[in-house]
């Protein structure tokens, strides 16, 4: 069927679920034959702040050029989600308050404040702990024959360094994740409010239980920290809790999960990655970031009526940033849809965004991915999907909800509840 422009709501996840992957082959579409395009409210929009409608870039150069220009494409003036909160103002003022809801200079300050725990220096020295941390997560794995690789195994390390960089104790990362992921899942969790709640009395309780510790935790840098010669607002606070309790973990939980399905679908390209896996890891990871990117679009407001392809983008409406698509395409990569873990310019990708509110964390991010899955590969180099995968079907993470998978092909069968199979 030929696709047209409309045909596909990117704020539905029905349509999203539909699809069962991101919608690349409708963003194809749009590229090519309407790079700015109105996408109206999805049919169903349930959640607790409507989507009233954004306009779609999917081109590379548009979506980069927008991510760049905060004074026109502003992440100040309404959420960065696709949803609106500029009719709930308490809402508006509690997503101000976060560095990605924040435009120059103010974000500068903010993000100065953050920056020295994710230097080159900090990440490298954070190496030594993540090697030892990975080879437990795969000792763990390695000891069984088939697991659910999304919660049990992606999820593990960067829960494990989220909490050593921001201070939560090791004991409580099982519930810390729990939490985190009930925020995270904004479009599915029917129990949000009591999810946020939870999430303000963890972050209390650990605040008190730290006392006055001033220490090199990010929590530590934030309630010690100052902006313009004053403290950090509660708001504020919270808000920095929140960004790092979603970005740091759901993100990586699904690259990881993303890298090993696309071995398992390209035989290929995993033989050419076992043949050299330490050279050819770094550029594989950036591949598989390009191919499919885990968050999938964040949005900006524009400021001024924008002209953009004969197309006026009025002052006020939302901008949707399409990660997904400027990741494929033709113009920048040869061949895009391609799985190519050799790709010369595979890194140009747009994965972590770019300007002002390129990923903090982008460099711990390669670096846990590297450590991580370079261990999982040479361990258990014949790890393999056991069943089809499941798609989380949502509008803004490119996310697996679970992926069992089987260390070994000699583990089929094993493991599972049919005794006969086990025998065979
Ligand atoms: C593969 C992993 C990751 C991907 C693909 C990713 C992607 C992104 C994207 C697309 C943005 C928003 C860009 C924008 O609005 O223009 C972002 C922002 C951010 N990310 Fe990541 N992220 C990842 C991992 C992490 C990790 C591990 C951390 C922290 C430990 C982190 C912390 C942040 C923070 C704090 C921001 C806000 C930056 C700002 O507004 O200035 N991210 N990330």
């Amino acid at each position: 069927m030929t696709l047209r422009p409309g045909d596909v709501n990117l704020a539905s996840q029905a349509d999203m679920a539909r699809i069962g992957s991101a919608p690349y082959d409708y963003l194809e579409m749009l590229r090519r034959e309407a790079p700015v395009w109105w996408n109206p409210p999805p049919p169903e929009n349930k959640l607790a702040n409507p989507c009233v409608g954004f306009w779609v870039l999917s081109r590379y150069a548009d979506v980069d050029a927008a991510s760049k220009d905060p004074q026109r494409f502003s992440a100040w003036e309404n959420s960065v989600l696709w949803v609106d909160v500029k009719q709930t103002p308490a809402n508006l003022e509690m997503q101000r308050a976060g560095l990605l809801g924040m435009d120059p200079p103010q974000h500068t300050q903010h993000r100065r404040l953050l920056q020295p725990g994710f230097t080159p220096r900090r990440v490298a020295a954070l190496e030594p702990f993540l090697a030892a941390q990975a080879e437990q997560v795969i000792d763990e794995l390695a000891a069984r024959d088939r697991a659910e690789f999304v919660f049990e195994v992606a999820a593990e390390l960067p829960m494990i360094l989220l909490c050593q960089m921001m201070g939560v104790p090791q004991e409580q990362r099982r519930e810390y994740l729990r939490i985190a992921n009930d925020i995270a899942n904004v479009e599915f969790n029917p129990n949000f409010e009591t999810s946020m709640f939870e999430l303000y009395v963890f972050l209390d309780t650990l605040v008190k239980s730290r006392g006055d510790a001033d220490d090199d935790t990010m929590l530590s840098k934030y309630t010690h920290g100052e902006v313009d010669g004053r403290a950090l607002t509660p708001d504020e606070i919270t808000q920095f809790f929140i960004t790092l309790s979603i970005a740091g973990h759901e993100t990586t939980r699904n690259t990881t999960a993303h890298f090993v399905r696309l071995m398992d679908e390209h035989p290929d390209q995993k033989a050419l990655l076992l043949d050299d896996l330490d050279n050819r890891l770094p550029n594989a990871i950036e591949e598989v970031l390009r191919h499919s990117p885990p968050v999938m679009q964040f949005c900006r407001t524009a400021t001024t009526d924008i002209e953009l392809h004969g197309v006026t983008i009025p002052k006020g409406d939302k901008v949707y940033l399409s990660y997904v698509s400027a990741n494929r395409d033709e113009d920048v990569f040869d061949d895009p849809n391609r799985f190519d873990i050799t790709r010369a310019n595979a890194s140009s990708h747009l994965a972590f965004g770019a300007g002002p509110h390129f990923c903090l964390g982008a460099a711990v991010a390669r670096t846990q991915l590297r450590i991580l899955l370079g261990e999982l590969y040479r361990r258990l180099p014949d790890i393999s999907l056991a069943e089809p995968y499941t798609p989380t079907g949502s509008v803004w993470f490119n996310a697996i909800t679970a992926m069992p998978v089987l260390t070994c092909p000699h583990a089929a069968g094993r493991g599972s509840e049919d005794p006969a199979a086990a025998a065979s």
